[in-house]
């Protein structure tokens, strides 16, 4: 994340929301044909491998896939300069999700063609923070507010949530944020992460207590246990369950304009439920405008490093074919 300057996010926010006509299916575009995506995911995805595939896929790219570890040749001994090598000779530009922090970075330093990190371990998962921020700009901006001066609660796993720590940094770009983290004991952000964003001049105070964390603040992210992270599996049950928000709490201890927020998939196991379904049907529940936004966020990423962001809308088309959903936009 600290590859990224204030102007940098500034620019990838303003080609997403260029990218709306695309994803929205109302034109369509093939700046990106013979263009080649590998799509390496060597830990359970859904959002982000298939919303990386998407957004190619609607620039006109190709995309390739390779899922699970256990069907690459890393398991025959392969080391990741190695794979980076050859992978770069097959594409134009690779995700990695790996289950090592800071395997996309050395994945990286051996690739000769640009690499995102889709997720390393515990560590990061930038392009996640991207769209996070994306969207609390956009539920922001709803409510006459700005990025510049809002409150946020982080909730949950904050050890080992990586689009946590991802977000953290990227918060330290904007003024005056009021970060209240709160997580069951044990679970506490990482002192780094606290201590960069206090050294920029954000508010920063912690919690044990959900009650207390999530008062007075316009954006709630929700963060499940991760429970692949922990040693053994008792220790991860520990905490399952520990902090639940529902209607109930959020309608006594929420601002009623409160935005919820989720990096999902959330945890729906009856000894989980951090974010119980009864929200539903709360309209400040930004779940999956949120994953929406993260198709026009990869798009945008794709378009920057391709440098064809005006070619985009210059080669655009009218869309030929008509779904109930296009139909309802047009
Ligand atoms: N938010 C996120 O990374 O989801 P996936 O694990 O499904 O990609």
């Amino acid at each position: 994340m600290q590859q990224f300057e204030r102007a940098d996010v500034e620019e990838i926010f303003e080609v997403a929301d260029r990218m709306r006509p695309f994803t929205g299916r109302e034109r369509i575009t093939r700046v990106l044909e013979g263009a080649i995506l590998s799509n390496m995911f060597f830990e359970p995805s859904t959002r982000t491998r298939v919303s990386f595939g998407s957004a190619f896929n609607l620039l006109g790219g190709n995309v390739r896939e390779t899922t699970g570890i256990e069907s690459s040749s890393i398991v025959k001994g392969e080391s990741m300069h190695d794979f980076a090598r050859v992978l770069s000779g097959y594409s134009d530009v690779i995700v990695i999700r790996h289950p090592e922090s800071g395997s996309a970075d050395e994945f990286a330093s051996a690739s000769q063609v640009p690499v995102i990190n889709g997720g390393d371990g515990a560590n990061e998962h930038p392009s996640q923070a991207l769209l996070d921020l994306y969207t609390i700009r956009k539920e922001l901006e709803s409510q006459d507010k700005s990025v510049d001066d809002f409150r946020i609660a982080l909730i949950g796993d904050l050890a080992n949530g990586r689009a946590v720590h991802s977000l953290l940094k990227l918060l330290t770009l904007f003024k005056r944020v009021t970060v209240q983290l709160a997580s069951p004991e044990g679970l506490d952000a990482p002192p780094d992460l606290i201590e960069q964003l206090r050294v920029t001049g954000a508010s920063v105070s912690e919690f044990h207590d959900l009650r207390e964390g999530i008062q007075h603040v316009d954006i709630l992210y929700v963060t499940r246990v991760q429970e692949e992270r922990f040693p053994t599996q008792d220790e991860a049950n520990y905490y399952r369950g520990l902090f639940r928000l529902n209607q109930e709490i959020y309608s006594q201890y929420c601002e009623s304009n409160t935005v919820i927020m989720h990096p999902l998939p959330r945890d729906s196991r009856a000894q989980s439920q951090e974010l119980d379904e009864d929200l539903d049907s709360n309209p400040n529940l930004a779940i999956f405008r949120q994953t929406q936004n993260g198709v026009l966020i990869r798009m945008a990423l794709f378009a920057l490093i391709f440098d064809v962001v005006n070619d985009v809308e210059r080669y655009a088309k009218p869309l030929r074919w008509r779904t109930p959903r296009n139909r309802q936009s047009s």
